[in-house]
């Protein structure tokens, strides 16, 4: 778990266009999580300016705008996110070895803030049948694994995964390459869209570095309090 603290592996994603939503919602997790998850839906509704308003409150951003381009222009686009000082970025799998180099290299120019670059393999929307629709033959995790070793030698500093790939994906890339996992559901919350859930628990003893939480912590009645509990779950499951 190289990169990432121990106070710095719950990230709280914000779904909401709603600035001032978000805003209130960090004002009460400052000091309880390790920052906040933005996404194409808050970042197009609030704008740069918006970000950093919500960088303001001190809560360091992973900024999840999954970027997928030309290498030249997502360098350009990395170089630009470099204002914003994320803690984290994402950038497709996808797009290729130049263009993860090109991310790389662009991110590299922050120096000591250089933001953690996370890739983003098969969206876990797709199954192995509409992976085959695109014209990708072969079973979902093996295309994931191989994505995943793309990134890891092509300068990215780990990729996003579901808890369930993340022993697979941990014995491809290596004890330091960063594993973040969505779909966590704290044991005493109930289902919702999210299938094959875990609890934050046993992301951690998959191989989780770090969890992205939004639901059962945006909307409890108390986030800060949802939030404690989380973030003590995983602290009880181990380093
Ligand atoms: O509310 P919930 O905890 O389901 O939010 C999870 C967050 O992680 C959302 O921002 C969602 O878009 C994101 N995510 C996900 N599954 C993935 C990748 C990202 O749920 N495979």
């Amino acid at each position: 778990m190289a990169a990432i603290q121990p106070s710095q592996r719950l990230f709280v994603a914000l779904d909401t266009p709603d600035e001032a939503r978000a805003l209130a919602l960090c004002g009460q997790l400052a000091g309880v999580v390790g920052g906040v998850k933005v996404g194409n839906e808050l970042f197009t509704a609030a704008g740069p300016a918006g970000v950093a308003r919500l960088g303001a409150t001190g809560l360091p951003v992973f900024l999840d705008l999954k970027f997928h381009d030309i290498p030249n222009t997502v360098g350009r686009a990395v170089r630009a996110a470099l204002a914003l000082k994320p803690f984290m970025l994402t950038v497709h799998a996808a797009g290729g070895v130049a263009m993860m180099r090109a991310a790389a290299e662009a991110a590299a120019e922050a120096g000591a803030e250089r933001p953690l670059l996370i890739g983003i393999t098969v969206l876990t929307s797709m199954n192995d049948e509409a992976l085959a629709a695109t014209g990708v033959a072969g079973p979902v995790l093996g295309h994931a694994e191989r994505l995943a070793r793309l990134s890891r030698d092509n300068g990215l500093d780990g990729i996003t995964c579901s808890a369930h790939e993340a022993p697979l994906l941990r014995a491809a890339c290596g004890p330091d390459f960063v594993l973040v996992t969505p779909g966590i559901r704290p044991a005493a919350v109930g289902g919702d869209d999210q299938k094959r859930t875990v609890t934050p628990a046993e992301a951690v003893r998959l191989g989780a570095d770090c969890l992205v939480v939004g639901r059962p912590i945006t909307g409890a009645d108390d986030p800060a309090a949802a939030a404690r509990a989380v973030a003590a779950e995983i602290a009880e499951a181990g380093p």
